[in-house]
């Protein structure tokens, strides 16, 4: 990272500390015009930072990764909040012939016999279209929560994402589940309706579950898998140990 990048990080993170979620985004899309964007996976955590988004049109632009196995319930909260906000969130695809061929080969359901296979699969249904939805962006707003699991405890709010080249923030990383839930009910904001039978952190039907009470956040998150090989390469900077 050169010294200006690393400058241009620190003021960053001064003017976060002084502003609150709308106005600090409201100033990094003055900084970096039509170059900060969100990633929406429609989760409890994401509908918050698409309020606060929409709610003010703030010009960033919102993205989902839609990976083709999402649950329905998914679908129908992009769709309300499409509606509640007259927006239209945009979608990226795997590509087709990279997906063809690797079912082709492998069969729809590959994931569960290899972690190798999961990974390709992430890989192609998440990791190369996010490459594309942020190419010409500076900023990568997600919607990380620390409580998630023990890596994300010690993640700092804007960090340089190497892998990327580029800018995170995760502005709400240290809400409690107590207050994205209280915002959500305030706000009358959609959100998916799995958060209410025991889903925690969604993602792909066939790599999701609900949790028991007591059991780690992220423990419905590939499941079968050794806790030490879950990650799904969105968020690099976890690799190493990432917790179920
Ligand atoms: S993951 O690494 O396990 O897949 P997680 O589900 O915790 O990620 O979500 C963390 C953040 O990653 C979300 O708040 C969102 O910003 C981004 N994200 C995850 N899945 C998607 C998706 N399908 N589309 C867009 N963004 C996503
Ligand atoms: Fe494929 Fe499961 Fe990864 Fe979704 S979470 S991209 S279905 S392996």
């Amino acid at each position: 990272m050169t010294n200006t990048l690393k400058n241009e990080i620190n003021e960053l993170v001064y003017q976060s500390g002084r502003l609150n979620v709308a106005d600090f985004i409201s100033l990094i899309t003055q900084k970096f015009p039509g170059k900060v964007t969100f990633s929406t996976s429609f989760s409890f955590e994401d509908q918050v930072i698409t309020h606060e988004i929409l709610n003010q049109k703030l010009p960033v632009s919102i993205f989902t990764l839609d990976t083709g196995r999402l649950f329905a319930e998914t679908y129908s909260v992009w769709n309300s909040t499409n509606e509640k906000y007259k927006a239209k969130i945009k979608a990226y695809y795997p590509q087709a012939e990279a997906l063809q061929a690797f079912i082709e080969h492998n069969g729809p359901n590959a994931f569960y016999e290899s972690v190798e296979n999961r990974k390709s699969c992430c890989h192609i249904r998440k990791v190369e279209p996010l490459q594309r939805a942020l190419a010409g962006n500076a900023i990568w707003i997600t919607g990380l929560r620390a409580e998630h699991s023990a890596n994300r405890h010690n993640l700092p709010m804007i960090e340089w994402d190497e892998t990327n080249q580029i800018i995170k923030y995760h502005p709400i990383l240290h809400w409690t589940t107590e207050a994205v839930r209280a915002y959500i009910n305030d706000n009358q904001i959609p959100y998916n309706p799995l958060h209410d039978k025991g889903f925690v952190s969604i993602g792909c039907a066939p790599c999701t579950r609900a949790i028991k009470p007591g059991e780690d956040f992220r423990a419905g998150r590939w499941w079968w898998e050794d806790a030490s090989k879950k990650e799904c390469g969105l968020h690099v900077h976890e690799t190493t140990t990432e917790q179920a």
